[in-house]
């Protein structure tokens, strides 16, 4: 959540190139933005509410700066609460990302002490405590150093300085640095995600927790616990700038759907030998839970049934954010394995360093190599799926249920013929992505897009599924939609059917076929319109769009594919930002 950017440089103006930093971190957060430039011992500071890319600012002159693309935490959307804040004199700025949870307490102190606080949110005390240290005989390094350890809860800042000096600590929430050298002195930047200078240089240096690094006239890095300096590795990354670009396409969300062709592949190209090793890890753990947030946790929903059938395994599925209520069945011998795109959701990371403390075995499955994830993981898949820049995930989750179901082969003992059924579904998806496919879907969203609810069913494996279906058409297109197991519908939400109802009944060819077609028509006889995604069609579907005919365990994906075109026809039907949706963010990093 939030996107922060410092840039760093002895010739170029600050203000245009944080102003591109900021459009691209702006899936992170994009309800208001801000930044300061400093110039002769001065900061100024615009912020504005309203997405960068599409909002007026004024420019200031100065090479050295720093900016801040909100989503809002504390304090409500306002030019006040947007980032930058500052210190009583306007003499420090500061931009944050992650919550402050003793602030209160921090900000109640500050008062006390003649502090003028003029905004709603936590950030504010950052400031307000460098200041304090630098009334006390402080330096402005010494000062941002004593602030850090003070502060509670996951909360990565970078703190400027109107003598030019830019500060940025780490902890819980990414800060990269990019260092770009075309001349002597180098250009630098430190942002919350690589995508914040990509363009500009792939020479990365990645701070750590309770790490900070200074900017005056050197680059230096020091431990905030030791106070020492210490040395940091310069790593180029091989990243396809391609990859976060929208090309030809209308929107990100399109473009990820339409990229499942070469993701999956990529997904599937695991190492079989670590493969092979996990799965024993897994066969032979106390206790195995599959931990994720929002989608990510519906691909570890959706793998408490892939285990169950391919791998005749019982693992046990919990929402990160729920997982306190079950961490003390950590023992040594239990293994967590954590899903999620960016490896920053804060939910997981908590609930993981708790799996640390008790010892337990962490195997990830996460798109962004060097994120927190990996690094608290004992062992990381990574899905490969390419930048997704999409607020709503799509070419991630099909990718990660790809490697969900390699390990499920492997400890079945199957992963050779898992592979080949795996790279026939792929040849599968690849032709089901055509124009034709999504015309016809499509149509099916000109048809319902005026409806204010839309319900989706499916039994045992498409019940997951169906959540999963809900989250991206209530995300994209702000439609109310629910997913139920097609058996609970009569146990209740059966009452809110009536005339015209859209129900979009996920069908695969297993042994629930026969009792979802039975929910189908009691939802028919409501006078609900039936909407079949299946492999065959069924005259009590009103409209059918075919899926692939793959094996049960594998049909999560092809049933998933079109059920993300749906969504995003929804949306633009809806007029809606199919690739910034309202109140969300691509990374959440607070809990
Ligand atoms: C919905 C969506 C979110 C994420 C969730 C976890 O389309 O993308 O629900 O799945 O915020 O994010 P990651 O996977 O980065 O942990």
């Amino acid at each position: 959540m939030c996107g922060i950017i410092g840039y760093w440089n002895q010739e170029k103006d600050a203000c245009p190139i944080i102003i591109e930093s900021l459009k691209k971190l702006e899936y992170r957060g994009y309800d208001s933005f801000g930044f300061a430039i400093v110039l002769n011992n001065k900061l100024s500071v615009e912020r504005k509410t309203g997405k960068v890319s599409s909002t007026e600012y004024q420019n200031f002159p100065g090479v050295i700066g720093i900016g801040h693309t909100r989503w809002a935490t504390h304090g409500k959307i306002t030019e006040n609460n947007a980032h930058p804040h500052r210190d009583c004199f306007m003499k420090i700025a500061v931009v944050h990302n992650g919550i402050i949870e003793n602030y209160q307490e921090i900000k109640n102190q500050l008062s006390k002490k003649g502090h003028n606080f003029l905004s709603e949110t936590d950030t504010e005390v950052i400031p307000h405590l460098i200041e304090e240290n630098i009334r006390n005989g402080l330096d402005f390094k010494e000062a941002v150093m004593d602030v850090c350890p003070l502060l509670q809860g996951r909360n990565s800042f970078i703190a400027l300085s109107s003598d030019q000096e830019m500060i940025a600590f780490r902890n819980g929430s990414p800060l990269i640095l990019g260092v770009k050298k075309n001349n002597k002195i180098p250009e630098i930047f430190i942002a919350s995600d690589i995508q914040g200078f990509l363009d500009e240089t792939r020479d990365v240096i990645y701070l750590d927790d309770n790490q900070i690094a200074i900017i005056k006239e050197n680059l230096e890095f020091y431990d905030i616990n030791t106070k020492k300096r210490i040395e940091k590795r310069l790593i180029r990354l091989d990243i396809d700038l391609k990859e976060a670009e929208k090309g030809s396409y209308p929107h990100f969300m399109l473009k990820e759907i339409m990229e499942q062709k070469k993701a999956l592949r990529r997904a599937i190209n695991q190492d079989d030998k670590n493969l092979m090793h996990l799965a024993r890890e897994i066969n032979e753990a106390k206790g195995i839970f599959f931990i994720g947030c929002g989608t990510a946790a519906k691909v570890c929903h959706i793998a408490e049934y892939i285990f169950s059938k391919i791998a005749n395994k019982h693992v046990n599925f919990v929402q990160a954010s729920e997982f306190e209520n079950y961490n003390h069945f950590l023992i040594p011998e239990t293994l967590v394995i954590a899903i999620s795109q960016s490896g920053e959701t804060a939910d997981v990371l908590e609930s993981l360093e708790i799996a640390k403390k008790r010892k337990s075995k962490i195997i990830s499955i996460t798109n962004t190599k060097q994120s927190s994830l990996d690094k608290i993981s004992d062992y990381t898949f990574f899905i490969n799926a390419g930048i997704e820049k999409a607020v709503a995930s799509t070419k991630a989750t099909t990718s990660q249920l790809i490697v969900v179901l390699l390990l499920a082969y492997a400890c079945a003992g199957r992963l050779e013929e898992g592979k080949r059924i795996l790279i026939d579904l792929i040849g599968k998806v690849n032709d089901m992505l055509n124009p034709r496919y999504e015309l016809h879907i499509k149509k099916l969203a000109e048809k319902i897009y005026q409806e204010e609810n839309i319900f989706i069913i499916g039994r045992g494996i498409n019940y997951p599924l169906s959540l999963e279906s809900a989250i991206k058409i209530m995300e994209v297109s702000y439609i109310h939609a629910q997913g139920f197991a097609g058996g609970e519908l009569k146990h209740g939400p059966i009452a809110l059917i009536k005339k015209d109802s859209p129900v979009i009944v996920l069908m695969s060819n297993d042994e629930s076929k026969k009792e979802i077609i039975s929910n189908a028509i009691e939802v028919k006889s409501r006078g609900a319109y039936v909407i079949g995604v299946s492999p065959e069609n069924n005259p009590i579907f009103d409209y059918w769009i075919k899926t692939p005919n793959v094996e049960a365990e594998t049909s999560p994906i092809v049933n998933l594919i079109p059920i993300q075109l749906l969504a995003y026809y929804l949306g633009i039907l809806k007029g809606c930002d199919v690739d910034y949706p309202r109140s969300l963010a691509k990374s959440v990093t607070v809990k």
